[in-house]
């Protein structure tokens, strides 16, 4: 798959106003989903399409400061657009409470839903310039992008940072449906894995969500095949379209000479010795 460091196509200079589409990226702010959505962007871009990333001021900052074996150049070819929202509370971690998920953070998601109205305007502005307009955002994102619903030459898709099988287990427990397929044995449940205030976060989403014309997954049938087609079969039924584009990786880190301390650790140990776990976003680790 092309990506950010390999990739043979033209990089002429398109601008927004002779645009025939572009891209506006809109991120949930925990560095997993802002990480995701900037290697879709560079993907994109890639192809010569105006993409704009939308965030706070300080979101913006924190993706391209942590940014991972993505090409500055790429980077800088991006449109970042730094939107106000409220100060909020940054309390520490609390590591030692039962639930290990990472409520700290909830006053920050909070105040990105006053993004809706800076967003909303934008896309009008943008929506007058380019042809049409592909949205792509978090789920937890759909509150703040519902406007485009308003948009005759806009249309929206969500974008899943998460594995189609969370994606599809968790949203059948919390809609309370039936799982349909042969589900992985011994895995432990979601039970107490989620806070109240990312429940209700959730929540708010549940219509807007409604509007987006399709599901972008970070995956791809080889790994996740059976939940993939449980997903497309869903959203078939809404008249959704689904991709499997990923995984979306950045090929520098797999192959460029000089490796991160952990892949030059990773290669010292012997084959099939190591067990790789990402803890994402919701979990705070004591130290
Ligand atoms: C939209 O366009 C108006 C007029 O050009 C400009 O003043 C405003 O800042 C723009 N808003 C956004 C969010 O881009």
């Amino acid at each position: 798959m092309a990506n950010c460091n390999n990739q043979n196509v033209n990089h002429n200079h398109i601008n927004t106003e002779q645009a025939q589409a572009v891209v506006i990226m809109v991120p949930f702010p925990a560095q997993g989903h802002l990480n995701q959505l900037l290697q879709l962007s560079c993907l994109i871009s890639s192809y010569g399409i105006p993409v704009h990333y939308v965030s706070s001021a300080i979101h913006n900052r924190q993706v391209i400061v942590r940014t991972n074996g993505l090409n500055p150049m790429e980077i800088a070819k991006l449109h970042f657009h730094d939107f106000p929202i409220p100060d909020f509370d940054s309390p520490p971690p609390k590591p030692d409470l039962m639930n290990k998920f990472p409520e700290h953070q909830q006053p920050a998601w909070d105040a990105t839903l006053s993004l809706r109205q800076p967003v909303a305007e934008y896309l009008q502005n943008i929506s007058l310039k380019a042809k049409r307009i592909v949205v792509i955002h978090d789920l937890l994102m759909s509150v703040v992008v519902q406007d485009v619903a308003s948009i005759p030459n806009a249309e929206s898709y969500v974008f899943t940072s998460i594995s189609a099988y969370f994606h599809a287990t968790f949203f059948g427990e919390y809609l309370g449906k039936p799982f349909p397929i042969e589900q992985p044995k011994n895995v432990p449940s979601f039970e107490g894995c989620l806070s109240e205030g990312i429940l209700n976060f959730l929540a708010l989403q549940d219509e807007p969500v409604k509007y987006r014309a399709g599901d972008i997954f970070n995956t791809c049938r080889a790994i996740e095949g059976p939940f993939i087609d449980l997903i497309e079969r869903e959203d078939a039924a809404e008249n959704r379209k689904l991709w499997a584009i990923g995984p979306i990786l950045p090929s520098k880190s797999l192959s460029a000479n000089s490796q991160h301390k952990c892949l030059e650790w990773l290669d010292k140990q012997a084959r099939h010795s190591v067990i790789y776990v990402s803890f994402g976003t919701t979990t705070s680790l004591s130290g």
